[in-house]
């Protein structure tokens, strides 16, 4: 995953059922190493206690206007602290907060703060059915999407009156991405159109049994994710695993089993993309005949399978790649791991292949970790060993320095 260190998040929390997910906010932002001050409305210490967001943003959280302290008192600073961040998030968004704000109230810290802003502000409601559905509230949301905030959706489920429908908070995970792609945002990347694919491939043999391989396609989806980040655009074409990444807006996806419907959705986008990376392990044969009727053991079946080879995709990719498009290849080795990731970058017309072994302990195909050499006309460069998240983002920014498009 991306650092945001040295990035400065402000989380406006106000009273809503909902502020009790704002922890685990809070401890994915710290996680990622951003600076997260909280400042919490009034009627928000009823939902959650200042101890413990102070405990996990290992910062005093801001409450009040005036500060008391041994009979003294002072100001609190509202214009530093709006000054201090980098990019503001108000969550939960309740209708009395949103309301006040687009009056220009400014009867708490939370609203002072927001209203001395110049920042990039985030809003996540969070109200039951009706209430999210009035005509005051929506016209107050348009209102600051007009106005160039951003009003993150508010997903459809179980609401805390028992009712069902649209006024839920956005999970913490989406909050998160929101923030991570505004902090991320990348001037190379975005915009982009990428290509990914990711996942082995199935080939069938019968109704019950398939060829495939053991690609978690764990490093696809943290490409995936750090692709999005930077506001790529990207196709991504994944066989069956188990990571995901679901309901990116700025992703096309495209699920597949064999080698040969990976082959088609790939070129089908191909003539209209910037870059290709091809993570797949896609697999080289596939059985001729796909048996409509399991293969009995009493038959003896599977010793007369036929195989044929599959397309080469990153080949295709190759051999249509006019100028302006740049295209990556993996290579997954056991021995002579740089010729053969030469020799694959010449026969596949790639501009760069990312050379892994099979054979190492504790790296590549269903670990972690991961190390690779990136081979390319440019030489040879060793990314030692390090999470898949943090390889995702270094092969990014290498392809950025390298791809001259
Ligand atoms: N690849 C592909 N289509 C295939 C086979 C491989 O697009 N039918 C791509 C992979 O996604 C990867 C690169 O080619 O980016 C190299 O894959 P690899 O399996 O290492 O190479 P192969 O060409 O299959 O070579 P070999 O089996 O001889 O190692």
């Amino acid at each position: 995953m991306s650092t945001l260190r040295g990035k400065r998040v402000l989380l406006g929390v106000a009273g809503g059922i909902a502020a009790y997910k704002i922890p685990f906010l809070v401890r994915q932002l710290r996680k990622a190493e951003a600076e997260v001050r909280v400042i919490l409305s009034q009627s928000a210490k009823d939902f959650i206690t200042p101890l413990v967001l102070a405990t996990l943003s290992e910062k005093p959280v801001e409450m009040d206007l005036v500060i008391k302290n041994s009979g003294k008192l002072s100001w609190n600073n509202h214009v530093s602290i709006a000054e201090w961040a980098d990019v503001i998030l108000i969550a939960p968004a309740t209708s009395n907060t949103i309301g006040k704000y687009v009056n220009g109230i400014c009867d708490n810290l939370l609203l002072a703060t927001l209203l001395s802003s110049k920042t990039k502000v985030f809003w996540a409601p969070a109200m039951d059915l009706d209430m999210f559905k009035n005509q005051a509230n929506q016209s107050n949301l348009n209102l600051l999407k007009k106005w160039g905030h951003t009003v993150l959706p508010s997903p459809f489920g179980d609401l805390a009156s028992g009712l069902v429908g649209h006024g839920r908070m956005a999970e913490p995970d989406k909050m998160c991405f929101a923030i991570r792609s505004y902090l991320l945002k990348d001037e190379f990347w975005y915009g982009k159109k990428v290509i990914l694919t990711s996942g082995p491939t199935r080939e069938s043999i019968d109704p019950v049994r398939f060829l495939s391989n053991g690609s978690s396609g764990k490093t696809g989806v943290a490409l995936l994710t750090a692709l999005a980040e930077r506001g790529a655009i990207v196709t991504w074409v994944h066989g069956p695993s188990h990571y995901h990444l679901s309901d990116m807006e700025n992703v096309l996806y495209k699920p597949i089993l064999t080698a040969l419907e990976m082959r088609d959705a790939v070129m089908k986008a191909w003539s209209d993309s910037d870059i290709f990376i091809g993570a797949a392990a896609v697999s080289d044969y596939r059985p001729k005949y796909s048996s409509k009727q399991k293969i009995k053991k009493s038959n003896a079946g599977l010793d007369s399978i036929k195989y044929e080879l599959n397309p080469d995709i990153l080949s295709e990719v190759g051999d249509k790649k006019m100028k302006g498009q740049y295209s990556l290849g993996f290579a997954l080795e056991t021995d002579n791991g740089e010729e053969e990731a030469l020799r694959k970058l010449n026969s596949k017309k790639a501009d760069a292949i990312v050379l892994n072994y099979a054979n190492k302990k504790g790296v590549g195909i269903n670990s972690e970790m991961n190390a690779v050499t990136l081979v390319s006309k440019d030489g040879n460069e060793t990314l030692s060993l390090q999470s898949k998240e943090v390889m995702a983002v270094n092969l990014l920014n290498w392809i950025k320095k390298h791809s001259k498009i």
